[in-house]
């Protein structure tokens, strides 16, 4: 990658950096569970989840350059050991970085929306992807979709549903305007300040 602004923080690593499937163990120096945000934009939700939740590490995932410098400032503020903040690209680095049945979580976001009809095969969140997922969950790991974006929120709702490896924890909703404790992301508070409401989708991979 080319005219990057360099990030410095300790707690970044890129791409490029890392080794085929490192030993996340090692990167954190515990042996704590580990869990994904996918697209971590300006890294306010990571902050505010592996705030509260310490025995747990968090990789806060994005290909976007000076969303990773955000994020890296973010966490270097709230001086948070349990986060590292990686630039790469989601599918690849899943298939990269991780070792299948590792993640105890996974969190997206209000992901990027391909609102038109013609955009919606470029959708980060679909079968496909969901079935790559799954083999990276743990049995018992969390799954959970955000989005501002009705048809996305609803088209997800239903594809998990009939996911025969998942048991949904919103039940017996398909999906909720809300999830209590769940933080806000930046695009959520944008979204829901527009008078949007938000669709929740929640599941936990079968044991
Ligand atoms: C609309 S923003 C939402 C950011 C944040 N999750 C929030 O709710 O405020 C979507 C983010 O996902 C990132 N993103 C989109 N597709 C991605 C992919 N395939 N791999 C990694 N990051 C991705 C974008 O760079 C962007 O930062």
């Amino acid at each position: 990658m080319h005219n990057l602004i360099p990030i410095e923080s300790p707690l970044f690593l890129s791409a490029e950096d890392l080794a085929e499937r490192p030993d996340w163990s090692a990167v954190f120096a515990n042996n704590n569970p580990l869990a994904l945000e996918i697209g971590c934009g300006i890294g306010d939700f990571v902050v505010d989840m592996a705030t509260h939740n310490k025995e747990c590490n968090f990789i806060a995932l994005d290909f976007y350059n000076k969303g990773c410098i955000k994020s890296c400032k973010r966490a270097e503020r709230a001086e948070l050991t349990n986060v590292r903040i990686v630039r790469d690209e989601a599918r690849s680095f899943i298939r990269r970085c991780l070792l299948p049945s590792s993640l105890k979580a996974v969190y997206i976001n209000c992901p990027d929306p391909w609102p038109k009809r013609y955009q919606r095969k470029r959708r980060l969140v679909n079968q496909e992807f969901i079935s790559l997922l799954e083999s990276y969950l743990k049995p018992g790991a969390f799954f959970t979709f955000s989005t501002d974006f009705d048809d996305y929120g609803i088209d997800l709702a239903h594809l998990m549903s009939r996911q025969t490896g998942f048991e949904n924890m919103l039940a017996p909703d398909l999906w909720r305007h809300d999830i209590e404790d769940y933080p806000r992301s930046k695009y959520m508070l944008k979204f829901m300040a527009e008078g949007k409401e938000i669709y929740f989708v929640q599941y936990r991979r079968k044991a």
